[in-house]
């Protein structure tokens, strides 16, 4: 297994034939946030199986804001396995590596990510808490409330908010 921490722009050509694989039509037409605009990945972890791309996640960086006060969140998003390579470590792997870029940099206050129901005991097991309080966002231009998914958070510099309302000041990832 091999790990790289690429740009946004430049890991999404590598990305798209697995996000394909993983999304095709007949899924994505029964996701519940297909309809959601979304912002694009400012860097992306790959996960290699020789020169095979098995994993990949989505980081983003965001100034927004909790209950006012300006935090720099660091976001994960676009988590994706190949579906005959599941259940063996890439994802969390991938995962790791994301956690480790933000506490590297220092700035981030703390990590959030939104992801369905059935996925919140994965990344449960990777030290991320469902976030009991608001998240607001961007959508098509309008402000206000993220309910498609599940907001979970993680702790970085500072503890993970336990309530209030994280605004992430744009769309969300
Ligand atoms: C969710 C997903 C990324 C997990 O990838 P993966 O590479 O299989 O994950 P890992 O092998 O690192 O999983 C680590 C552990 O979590 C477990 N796990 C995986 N999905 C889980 C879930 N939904 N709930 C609880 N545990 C889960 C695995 O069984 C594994 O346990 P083990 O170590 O005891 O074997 C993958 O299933 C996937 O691509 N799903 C489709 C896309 C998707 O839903 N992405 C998430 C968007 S929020």
């Amino acid at each position: 297994m091999r790990v790289e921490l690429r740009s946004g722009n430049d890991g999404w050509p590598a990305v798209e034939p697995l996000n394909a694989l993983v999304y095709p039509p007949e899924v994505l037409a029964s996701i519940v946030w297909r309809e959601v605009e979304w912002s694009h990945a400012d860097k992306r972890v790959l996960v290699y199986l020789g020169e095979r791309l098995i994993a990949a996640v989505g980081l983003y960086l965001r100034d927004g804001t909790h209950d006012g006060a300006g935090v720099r969140i660091g976001g994960i998003g676009g988590v994706m396995t190949h579906p005959e390579h599941r259940g063996r470590g890439f994802a969390s792997a991938g995962m790791r590596r994301a956690e480790d870029f933000f506490a590297e940099r220092g700035d981030v206050d703390f990590g959030l990510l939104v992801c369905e129901p059935k996925n919140i005991g994965f990344y449960a097991r990777l030290g991320w808490r469902v976030f009991p309080g608001e998240l607001v966002v961007e959508q098509h231009g309008r402000r206000g409330a993220f309910t498609v998914t599940t907001p979970m958070v993680r702790a970085v510099r500072r503890p993970a908010p336990s309530g209030g309302t994280i605004d992430l000041c744009g769309l969300p990832w």
